[in-house]
């Protein structure tokens, strides 16, 4: 897919199914996300891929965290099945260090940006996903199951997988005008 046509048209998808990337589409998603620009070149980032009974273990720690944040039972219950819309889930932890010249919002904006970067690499390979987040980035529970240190934070899940629905790839041209200033 051309690159320019990828970046200015994709649309995240949220009903997928297998396949999922594997072999050598994994490790260029991988490869990609760690191509995210790093001041420093701190790599500030961890990646946790979850797929087949991870998912599983996965679903367990997010019902923990869901119940020891208080959560209602259809809370629990979303957060229990929540791995399972997807073949493939890439937890991305920010890894933040005290940097003398780094400061810790550019090394989480370096793992957004890695996120970023694997989406479009799944997009690019025929895959899509779509990044999600939500409360239980901040769960102890969750935290402490993807090896967070004090400083870590939990930057997002990306789900991957295949699309089942199609997608309009008509997007409508933004009007730019408001966002843009010339200084
Ligand atoms: C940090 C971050 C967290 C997000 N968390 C969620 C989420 O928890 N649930 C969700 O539906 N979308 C979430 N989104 C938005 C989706 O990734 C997606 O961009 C949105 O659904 C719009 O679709 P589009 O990418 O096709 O424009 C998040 C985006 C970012 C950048």
């Amino acid at each position: 897919m051309d690159a320019l046509e990828l970046l200015v048209n994709r649309r995240s998808a949220s009903r997928l199914a297998e396949p999922a990337p594997t072999g050598e589409q994994l490790e260029n998603i991988i490869r990609a996300g760690m191509r995210a620009p790093d001041h420093g070149t701190l790599q500030p980032w961890q990646f946790f891929i979850i797929e087949g009974e991870g998912r599983e273990r996965f679903s367990q720690t997010l019902t923990e965290g869901a119940v020891q944040a208080g959560f209602d039972e259809k809370a629990i219950e979303k957060a229990r099945t929540s791995p399972f819309r997807a073949p493939m889930i890439i937890a991305v932890v920010a890894k933040c260090q005290q940097h003398h010249k780094v400061p810790q919002w550019e090394q989480l904006l370096s793992a957004g940006c890695a996120v970023m970067a694997m989406q479009m690499a799944a997009l690019a390979q025929g895959f899509n996903g779509i990044w999600r987040s939500g409360p239980l980035t901040d769960s102890d529970v969750v935290r402490q199951a993807l090896g967070c240190g004090e400083l870590d934070k939990i930057v997002g899940f990306l789900y991957l997988g295949t699309p089942q629905l199609k997608t309009s790839t008509t997007i409508s041209t933004p009007d730019t005008a408001p966002f843009v200033r010339y200084f």
